[in-house]
């Protein structure tokens, strides 16, 4: 079976009614030939853009959820079952800034996963290690561990989700791991997926550019990007997806 393709905009903290009026209206007119598209906009703003994109192709997410149930006395929280209402159809779960700014375990991560999948969407379940995880030569197995608590929680349904490798010292830095050091660590994340590996897309993220998008996409194990600064500019994001 052939895996799916994708691009995601992840907004991250950025946009504007107006502003994203003019990114969606160019968004809901990509000419795509080999990947799927999604976006994931900040929460206030996520019915403006299922309303802006509905009919077209490309499917909203969002860039959290709440660990805990649809409802209930959980403040600032926002649950799978309220997204999946106002239209959304996947999720970040487990960015590197949510692990960072927001204290969150491999074990909330997981528990994250779950909790969309209870809800109807799917997971972009994003690793990655540090930068001195890396030069301690830890990238591997750190990737490993993020993965495998996600694995632990959802068992046979992790099949249902897509993963996102993203280098934290790749993440807005101007940084790109290269196409080869993508390609080593996707290899690895297939094989940890084990048979699920046939089947669930893994993207790339980190600086991914108009200009690096293709050396990237053509490695054999990397699905396509999660793509963060260059989502937010429609003529940089016309040439990533077109890039795939
Ligand atoms: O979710 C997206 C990633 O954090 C990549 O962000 O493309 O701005 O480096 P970036």
């Amino acid at each position: 079976m052939s895996r799916a393709r994708w691009v995601v905009g992840n907004w991250k903290m950025n946009g504007s009614i107006a502003a994203n009026e003019a990114l969606l209206a160019a968004v809901r007119e990509l000419p795509r030939i080999g990947a799927n598209v999604g976006v994931c906009a900040p929460y206030v703003y996520l019915p403006q853009a299922v309303q802006a994109l509905d009919k077209s192709a490309v499917v909203v997410g969002a860039q959290d959820l709440s660990a805990h149930a649809a409802s209930g006395a959980f403040t600032g929280e926002v649950s799978g079952a309220m997204l999946a209402e106002v239209g959304v159809r996947q999720v970040i779960v487990g960015h590197s800034e949510r692990r960072q700014y927001h204290g969150e375990t491999d074990e909330i991560v997981a528990a994250k996963a779950l909790a969309a999948l209870g809800a109807g969407l799917v997971p972009i379940v994003c690793v990655g290690e540090t930068l001195v995880e890396r030069d301690a030569d830890q990238a591997f197995e750190v990737v490993n561990r993020q993965l495998g608590a996600v694995m632990a929680a959802l068992g046979e349904r992790i099949n249902e989700v897509l993963v996102a490798y993203e280098p934290v010292w790749a993440i807005g830095t101007g940084r790109t791991a290269s196409p080869e050091q993508a390609q080593e660590v996707h290899a690895s994340i297939r094989a940890k997926l084990g048979s699920a590996g046939a089947v669930v897309p893994v993207l790339y993220g980190g600086s991914v550019k108009a200009s690096n998008a293709s050396s990237i996409f053509a490695m054999s194990d990397v699905d396509g990007g999660l793509i963060g600064g260059a989502s937010l500019v429609a003529g940089d994001f016309a040439a990533i997806v077109a890039a795939l």
